[in-house]
């Protein structure tokens, strides 16, 4: 004979397995195991049993239980896999994908990286100083002395506090000397600010590569041989440097630096690139007087110093007819050095 809580299971079971969604699911549930469901309400029904029906019933109502709960999780959990697949089934898998645009570096940020991994090779460190500088920093230090055009205020971007935009990065050789004792070998890459008209080469905001070696004994011969390493690495090893004699008032003697080269666009001319020279002793004696001490005695240690016009080296190297390009943000330029 069949138990009536086995003839609740076997409805229960039909009825979840007939459930055609999650509503009529919900319904069965409520039915058989809700507080008043007919499965629940045999807990009460327990109590009228006497003492050899009850663990029986008690048993078996567990068993039932335990069928139905099962039952009704299996079902729902074949509901919820229908309608994720169903969702699936929408996307178009075949579409294209949303493709991720890949940036390149900026032709000046290229030559920047490429300056800086050949110094490097030849024991250059990075330095670095602001943009925003003082007067002293800028010109004084540098044996510039107040009457100099550089300072003339038609030169020179200067801020309502008398601070200026350095005109150079040779602020950077001041600032390194005043924070280390030599030997020095540094490099400091960085923007530069003039009040120049803009045209093809020239660019109120433009870079440099500002280079400082102190040590026993250098000479000319060092410098020479440096940068005309720098430019055979950067332009390759048939370019001809040229020293021109030059003036400056931070060196002494002061040279300018020309390039040709076959293996470049309009190879046949001499180009101006660089400004550099023997680092003038009153530069020394500037950088010791606020020191407090005579680190950079010129006695005993020389040096020299260049000023490499990145803008010009990449215009160069990229063959860039026009300067304002760097800053024209405009794509159909920038991607042809990706
Ligand atoms: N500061 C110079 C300029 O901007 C370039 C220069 C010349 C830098 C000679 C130097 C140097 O370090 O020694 O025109």
């Amino acid at each position: 004979m069949t138990h009536p809580l086995e003839q609740l299971r076997d409805d229960a079971l039909r009825e979840i397995d007939c459930a055609s969604d999650e509503q009529t699911l919900e319904t069965a549930r409520i039915k058989f195991l809700g507080k008043s469901g007919s499965i629940s309400r045999w807990g009460e029904e327990m109590r009228t049993l006497g003492k050899d029906q009850k663990p029986i019933v008690g048993k078996l109502l567990n068993e039932v239980r335990n069928a139905v709960t099962a039952a009704l999780e299996s079902r729902a959990a074949s509901f919820r896999s229908r309608m994720e697949s169903e969702a699936l089934g929408k996307i178009d898998i075949s579409l294209p994908g949303t493709t991720h645009e890949i940036g390149a570096l900026h032709p000046l940020t290229q030559m920047w990286q490429r300056s800086i991994e050949i110094f490097r090779r030849m024991g250059f460190a990075l330095a670095d100083g602001p943009d925003i500088e003082d007067e002293w920093h800028c010109f004084d230090a540098l044996n510039t002395p107040p009457e100099h055009p550089a300072r003339n205020e038609q030169d020179t971007f200067y801020l309502p506090d008398g601070r200026l935009l350095r005109t150079h990065t040779s602020t950077v050789q001041i600032r390194t000397m005043q924070a280390a004792p030599p030997p020095i070998r540094v490099i400091a890459p960085g923007a530069a600010y003039r009040r120049d008209e803009l045209d093809a080469t020239h660019s109120p905001q433009f870079h440099q590569i500002e280079g400082l070696y102190v040590d026993d004994n250098v000479s000319v011969a060092d410098l020479k041989g440096a940068l005309e390493f720098f430019m055979r690495e950067l332009f390759g090893a048939e370019t001809e440097v040229q020293f021109r004699p030059h003036y400056f008032p931070f060196t002494e003697p002061s040279l300018e630096i020309y390039v040709k080269s076959k293996a470049l666009k309009g190879g046949e001319q001499w180009v101006e690139v660089a400004g550099s020279g023997i680092v003038h002793p009153g530069v020394f004696e500037a950088v010791n007087k606020t020191r407090g001490d005579n680190a950079y005695d010129p006695e005993k240690w020389t040096g020299y110093a260049f000023g490499l016009g990145m803008d010009r080296l990449a215009m160069i190297l990229f063959d860039i007819p026009d300067i304002r390009l760097f800053a024209q943000n405009d794509l159909r330029f920038l991607r042809q050095f990706a």
